[in-house]
């Protein structure tokens, strides 16, 4: 990638982390270094980033974004972001990764053999809406998964989504318990409602990404190996996140060998974004 165009791409990516400080204001706390790369999303096919880009592309993606015509499909800028946001994050290192997915679609980084690295393995994750996408990564050890999920929350208040609807969903995507810690105490002011509401239903995406399982929401999202949204609750979102796990996605916690999910959000009214972070050792049985 040309580097003076490469520089535009980073520097946007700073710019729009900048603008949107108050949504990633947990960077400071989390329990493992993460990197957060902000792109937006119409960055990736515009055409001077794009052909600068283009050579470092694998070939599939190069062969298909040359077939594809202007406007390309938002499929497409979705793909050359994710490339572009590793090599913001890893710069030069990024040479050594290749981007894969496991059969359940979570993205993988795997070190190239014989290419010569600073660094061990890494886990990263991707989400996008409206015209951000986020790309977050760990090189710490400990962590097994990693999952980012971003909501433009504007969304939600479409489509009418306000008060009654909002409980509405919320009652569709909660478990019974997580029901019952959120249900009691939920805002009856509408802004507050959709701040919590989305909360939670984001926190449930990442943690479902940190497991790699992703959710199965009916109407055809998710695969039939993802795990049903009942099964990740979010007990608690103040003054800090308690997620408890339960049926297959505890059983993937146990499975993966890990111990315990810590998760964080914080929104800028524009944007929501949560984080999960899946930590080694083994599961204590609830
Ligand atoms: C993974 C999942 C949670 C995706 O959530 P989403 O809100 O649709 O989309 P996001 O942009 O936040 O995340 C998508 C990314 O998650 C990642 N992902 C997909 N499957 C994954 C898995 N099993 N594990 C970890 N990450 C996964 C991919 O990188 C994907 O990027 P891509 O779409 O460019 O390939 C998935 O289970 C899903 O499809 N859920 C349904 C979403 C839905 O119904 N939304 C409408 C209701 S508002």
């Amino acid at each position: 990638m040309r580097s003076s165009h490469f520089n535009i791409i980073r520097d946007a990516a700073h710019q729009e982390r900048d603008r949107h400080a108050a949504s990633c204001a947990w960077l400071g706390a989390l329990p493992s270094a993460v990197e957060l790369v902000w792109l937006p999303r119409s960055l990736a096919l515009e055409p001077q980033t794009l052909d600068a880009a283009l050579p470092s592309l694998p070939r599939k993606l190069q062969a298909a974004l040359r077939r594809s015509t202007p406007p390309h499909h938002h499929y497409l800028g979705d793909r050359v972001a994710e490339h572009m946001a590793v090599k913001v994050a890893l710069g030069d290192d990024g040479e050594a990764y290749t981007l894969t997915h496991s059969p359940m679609g979570q993205p993988r980084l795997m070190r190239r053999p014989n290419v010569a690295s600073h660094h061990g393995p890494i886990c990263i994750s991707f989400t996008h809406d409206a015209d951000a996408h986020i790309t977050a990564l760990t090189r710490d050890p400990a962590v097994v998964g990693i999952g980012v999920d971003v909501v433009h929350l504007p969304r939600l208040s479409r489509g009418g989504h306000a008060g009654a609807h909002l409980m509405r969903f919320a009652r569709r995507f909660m478990s019974d318990i997580e029901w019952a810690a959120f249900q009691p105490g939920a805002p009856t002011d509408d802004l507050a409602l959709r701040r919590v509401v989305a909360a939670r239903f984001s926190l449930m995406e990442a943690a479902s990404k940190a497991i790699g399982t992703g959710l199965r929401l009916g109407m055809g999202f998710g695969r039939p190996a993802s795990v049903l949204p009942q099964t990740i609750n979010v007990m608690q979102i103040v003054p800090s996140v308690e997620y408890l796990l339960d049926g297959k996605a505890f059983e993937r916690q146990k499975a993966l060998r890990a111990s315990r999910i810590e998760g964080f959000w914080a929104e800028d009214g524009e944007y929501l974004v949560s984080i999960a972070l899946l930590y080694r050792g083994v599961a204590r049985v609830i």
